[in-house]
């Protein structure tokens, strides 16, 4: 794997050339975003995407996130551009928010895993959008990380994750929002929200009106309609379980095992033999930006159990409510 470190706010025009010449080429280029780092290959090339699912060990039924640097060439990727994309293009893109939309006839089928609806976004982080820019093309994007593993947050997860099956790393440094993008799917006659992030529910429904929650999905290996919504996501190595504020000292005393990890956000929990604390912070943005590097620590320090201290449940929390809820899936 080449590894080429970059300046965050102003990436080296050379690095950002030669990764973005390796993407043309059908390499793998895993780049930060605001959200996680990405795995990106061509995404018009069909067996550049399936390098992907291979790198990362995805299931065929998982479509990937087709990466731009525009609103224009995210239209050329759809069959069809509703107003609702319009209006949230112009609100909210650059940022992390995924559209899913028809799919147009260039976007290959591995891409959407068979589906007739792409998902499309245009990331805010400058080095992902010199990477586009500079590339050209739409750029296939899931998360650089293992199937079912937790995202990366930093270029060291994404090396430690996938190694060598990266052919080039741009570091730059930790992702500013830490939580995968809001994906809505505007394919049916409502919105719907099928992964939800720090761009909540309500601040898009100020935009197009009433969003609705997927419906109960089918089990199996069918094509799906939230098909990366495997309830077990996300996940750390670690067994983990949200635990109410007013019972976390108590579960924290009865935990047993060699090494537990706790991430509090109210309740002080005071160092002892075998725990490993994390003080979370209070706000959910911030929280969201700490809190896979912090379960990614508490894998590495070897925790087999985390008790992580329970969010609020207003709607600026619904993103780490979901990956929480996710992650303690077993
Ligand atoms: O923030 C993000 O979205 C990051 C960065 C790298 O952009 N990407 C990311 O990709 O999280 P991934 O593949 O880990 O998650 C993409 C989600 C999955 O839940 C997938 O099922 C959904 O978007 N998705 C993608 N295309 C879709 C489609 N055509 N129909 C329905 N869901 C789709
Ligand atoms: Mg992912």
């Amino acid at each position: 794997m080449r590894r080429l470190t970059v300046d965050p706010a102003a990436p080296d025009p050379a690095a950002i050339a030669e990764a973005a010449l390796a993407l043309r080429d059908g390499l793998l280029v895993a780049f930060p975003t605001e959200t996680v780092y990405g795995l990106g290959a061509h995404g018009l090339d069909a067996r550049a995407v399936e390098r992907i699912y291979e790198a990362k060990g995805r299931p065929a039924y998982n479509p990937v996130i087709l990466h731009v640097a525009d609103v224009r060439a995210a239209r050329m990727l759809a069959a069809h551009w509703p107003e609702a994309a319009e209006r949230l293009a112009t609100r909210y893109w650059p940022g992390p928010l995924t559209l899913v939309l028809r799919r147009a006839d260039i976007v290959p089928a591995i891409a959407t895993a068979g589906l007739d609806a792409v998902g499309i976004r245009v990331p805010a982080h400058p080095v992902a959008l010199a990477l586009l820019a500079a590339a050209q093309i739409p750029v296939a994007a899931p998360s650089a990380n293992r199937s079912t593993e937790l995202s990366p947050t930093s270029a060291e997860h994404v090396a430690r994750a996938l190694g060598d099956r990266v052919d080039v790393l741009l570091d730059g440094g930790e992702t500013t929002l830490g939580i995968e993008s809001t994906v809505l799917d505007l394919t049916g006659e409502r919105p719907v929200l099928l992964r939800p992030g720090l761009l909540t529910r309500e601040e898009l429904e100020l935009v197009v009106g009433p969003i609705d929650l997927p419906a109960q999905q089918a089990e199996g290996d069918a094509p799906r309609r939230a098909p990366g919504q495997l309830e077990r996501h996300y996940a750390p190595r670690a067994e983990l379980a949200v635990v109410p504020s007013a019972e976390l000292l108590e579960s924290v005393g009865r935990a047993t095992g060699p090494l537990v990890g706790v991430l509090p956000r109210t309740v002080h929990v005071g160092p002892r033999d075998g725990l490993v604390v994390i003080r979370m912070p209070a706000s959910p943005r911030l929280y969201a930006h700490r809190l896979y590097a912090a379960l990614h620590e508490l894998d590495e320090q070897g925790c087999r159990r985390v008790l992580v201290e329970a969010v609020p449940a207003e709607a600026t929390w619904e993103g780490v409510r979901d990956r929480l809820a996710r992650a303690s899936h077993r």
